[in-house]
């Protein structure tokens, strides 16, 4: 199918098709490639993520199925909120004053966006929010901004480089969501090789025990977000206790703080909110 840029009814209705000599030094080049270990989505370019097919370089993480929860639990919580205070058309709707109180548009930051997966789907989920995405790689952000391109949401999302929230100047956010870096570097040897030898180490590394790009940010989401404005980011059950501890030991007193498991049952989402005031 990458080969001839078509799809799997294609090749099942021209079972007679034989590749010409250039279509077939590329097909074997592809699969040098991969036998090297190359990731599959590096050498197509692509990944799907939330029903988008998104364009992947050696400068971002591959998004993962997993990584969907984050978006997930950002809706369910976006719900749940909605229930005993405003309607549907209040949270909804474009930038307006609700009864001169502060404006109804969804605020929402994704830290480290990377390809842009996330952003680009809670972009999808509320077409009217307003919507921030950070990375510290000036190539990541390359990436992220074509994704947003292609799906022609390039205006909807407004990008910037900075080493976590540091500069941005963001407050009152309803949502500070992200996919951290959460490997522990003393766990290298056990993180898989394709992993370790082609994705970036800045996506995937998150200092010696992997939560300390998530210490930093917990107190930096916190005076960005609104009272009651949520935090939402991925975790592994490695870290979930010990990220658990940061959220309840921290001063910021935050609530609801919960830790979701994923569908193998692994510890995959941490959530909070600031409180009300
Ligand atoms: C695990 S990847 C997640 C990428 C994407 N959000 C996803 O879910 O696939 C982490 C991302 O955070 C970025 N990053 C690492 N440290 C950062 C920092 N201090 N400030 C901002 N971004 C950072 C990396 O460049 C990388 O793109």
């Amino acid at each position: 199918m990458f080969t001839l840029n078509c799809d799997r009814a294609y090749l099942f209705a021209h079972p007679e098709r034989e590749l010409t000599g250039e279509e077939q030094s590329r097909y074997e080049a592809a699969l040098a490639e991969r036998a090297r270990g190359v990731p599959t989505q590096y050498i197509t370019g692509h990944q799907e993520f939330w029903g988008m097919d998104l364009i992947v370089n050696p400068a971002v993480l591959i998004p993962r199925p997993e990584t969907e929860h984050v978006i997930e639990t950002v809706l369910e919580l976006h719900t749940s909120d909605l229930r005993p205070q405003t309607s549907d058309f209040e949270r909804e709707s474009p930038r307006s004053e609700v009864r001169g109180q502060r404006s109804s548009v969804l605020r929402i930051l994704d830290v480290g966006t990377g390809s842009g997966c996330i952003a680009l789907a809670l972009a999808k989920e509320f077409p009217h929010a307003e919507i921030h995405a950070t990375d510290i790689s000036a190539a990541a952000l390359e990436v992220a901004r074509a994704n947003a391109a292609r799906h022609q949401l390039e205006k909807r999302i407004q990008f910037h480089q900075a080493d976590l929230l540091q500069g941005l100047n963001l407050s009152d956010l309803d949502f500070v969501v992200s996919n951290p870096p959460y490997v522990g570097e003393s766990e290298e040897d056990q993180v898989q090789l394709e992993v370790r030898k082609f994705e970036p180490r800045a996506a995937v590394f998150g200092g010696p025990t992997g939560v300390e790009v998530i210490a930093r940010l917990l107190p930096q989401a916190y005076a960005a977000l609104r009272p009651g404005g949520c935090l939402v980011f991925e975790i592994s059950g490695t870290i979930a206790n010990a990220v658990q501890h940061l959220l309840i030991a921290s001063k910021d007193g935050w609530e609801n703080v919960r830790i979701l498991p994923d569908l193998q049952s692994i510890p995959r989402v941490a959530q909070a909110r600031r409180p009300k005031a």
